[in-house]
């Protein structure tokens, strides 16, 4: 029988969670008045809050910026020259902010946009079409915005497909272990239900014909839909090889700086 040790899996996340806690944690966990998959949403949303409480001053800092390159939920990927906004406090963030709603930037001062994998942290309904009017109100007049999402129809021609196609598209390591999260998954709907919630943080996966439906729904009537390393703006070509396999790369140039967005 062979010892060696298979990684955690990835689900049952909460139920390990719960069992593996000790002290003061195990005691809260056991009498919380809520379950565990609504308290974790519910301390970033109060983290946001305090996020939006904290920056409330932030756009005066930008109030004569002009020209400005912006990497949306960067992550620790945030590249010198650019305005690098997060709400957590990466490596190279230099603007702690919650972009749902807001951008502190004024009317017409934003050349470029990026956001890599954060379009998909935001509400579909009620956050996407604030979101992109605020893009419009920043961007100058041939501004452009790069959107790179994970490409859900990848993700379900590749569960039809089986694990070789998976692996194809998600990194896994050895017993279809994340390379990311760490977790092993059992079945292949469960690394599916992590690509579309991954954990709480996803609100919604999009393939290419409702992103570019929705993008032009909310007033971008210049939609193309990209691949790795192609765009309109070549300043914008900070997309991450690594994720290459997984995503959906559009971009979006802004033509009339008297459209008013939604
Ligand atoms: C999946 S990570 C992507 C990070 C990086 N862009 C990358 O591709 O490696 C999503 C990032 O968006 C940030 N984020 C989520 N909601 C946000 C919000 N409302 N405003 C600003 N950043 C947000 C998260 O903190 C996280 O760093």
């Amino acid at each position: 029988m062979s010892n060696k040790i298979l990684p955690l899996d990835i689900y049952p996340r909460y139920g390990q969670r719960i069992q593996n806690a000790t002290g003061f944690k195990r005691l809260l966990y056991k009498w919380m008045p809520i379950p565990l998959h609504t308290y974790f949403p519910l301390r970033v949303e109060l983290r946001m809050l305090w996020v939006r409480l904290i920056s409330r001053h932030v756009y005066r800092r930008y109030m004569h910026a002009k020209n400005l390159l912006v990497n949306i939920g960067c992550g620790s990927k945030g590249k010198q020259g650019w305005v690098n906004v997060d709400i957590f406090k990466h490596p190279g963030v230099n603007c702690i902010y919650d972009c749902r709603k807001q951008l502190p930037f004024p009317d017409e001062s934003v050349r470029g946009i990026f956001c890599e994998h954060f379009f998909e942290h935001i509400d579909y309904t009620e956050e996407v079409p604030m979101f992109l009017s605020e893009c419009h109100r920043v961007l100058q007049p041939n501004g452009v915005i790069r959107i790179i999402v994970p490409d859900a129809e990848k993700y379900l021609k590749g569960y039809f497909e089986g694990w070789d196609a998976l692996k194809d598209i998600r990194p896994l390591k050895e017993n279809h272990q994340d390379f990311y999260f760490g977790g092993r998954y059992n079945t292949k709907m469960e690394l599916i239900n992590v690509s579309f919630r991954q954990g709480y943080q996803h609100r919604f996966l999009y393939d290419a014909e409702t992103l570019i439906f929705v993008l032009k729904r909310y007033g971008f009537s210049q939609v193309h839909h990209q691949g790795y390393n192609k765009s309109v703006m070549p300043e914008l070509l900070i997309d991450q090889v690594f994720k290459a396999s997984e995503s959906l790369y559009v971009d979006l140039v802004f033509r009339n700086s008297n459209a008013s967005g939604i």
